[in-house]
């Protein structure tokens, strides 16, 4: 059964300790992570902060026209996806994807509904809601022990 937390992030800062509690896990390097979310709810700008937090230097791209950026950190390699652009299945074979998810190491994605069938299950499900003023409210889903592990 997975577990649902309900967060408000009241702005940006808050996004920021979200990202910095997650990438602070001693876990975080074995979890694959799906980000849900309108276009401009604040999954790139999560991710972003979740790769600083990591002490990930230097520029961190929106990966939509790559689908994937790869980064290294001392301790274990990120992939962070987006799959707005995604739309020939062939690319999961052709691009590596398959062996991307047979690697240990973080995966973060957005846009995952679009490599549906694609994409192992994952362990956290972050969706965020955009709201008329900077808030943002967030839905955590924890559907495998390490996810449950993952949760503030
Ligand atoms: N609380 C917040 N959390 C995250 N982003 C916020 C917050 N408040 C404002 N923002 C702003 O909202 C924007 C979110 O854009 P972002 O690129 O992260 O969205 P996205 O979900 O990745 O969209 P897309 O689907 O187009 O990739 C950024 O400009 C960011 O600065
Ligand atoms: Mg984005």
């Amino acid at each position: 059964m997975p577990i649902i937390r309900a967060e408000v992030w009241a702005s940006e800062d808050d996004t920021r300790v979200f990202a910095q509690r997650l990438a602070a896990h001693p876990a975080v390097g074995g979890a694959f992570i799906e980000l849900h979310g309108e276009l401009g709810a604040g999954k790139t700008t999560l991710v972003r902060h979740i790769l600083r937090a990591l002490d990930i230097g230097g520029r961190i791209k929106s990966p939509t026209y790559a689908v994937v950026e790869p980064y290294e950190t001392p301790g274990f390699p990120v992939w962070h996806f987006d799959f707005y652009r995604f739309n020939d299945p062939r690319e999961w074979e052709d691009a590596g994807f398959r062996d991307v998810f047979a690697t240990p190491g973080l995966k973060l994605a957005e846009w995952p509904e679009r490599a549906l069938g694609l994409l192992p299950s994952a362990d956290l499900v972050i969706r965020i809601e955009a709201q008329e003023d900077e808030t943002r409210h967030v839905l955590l889903k924890a559907q495998t022990p390490l996810g449950v592990e993952l949760l503030p």
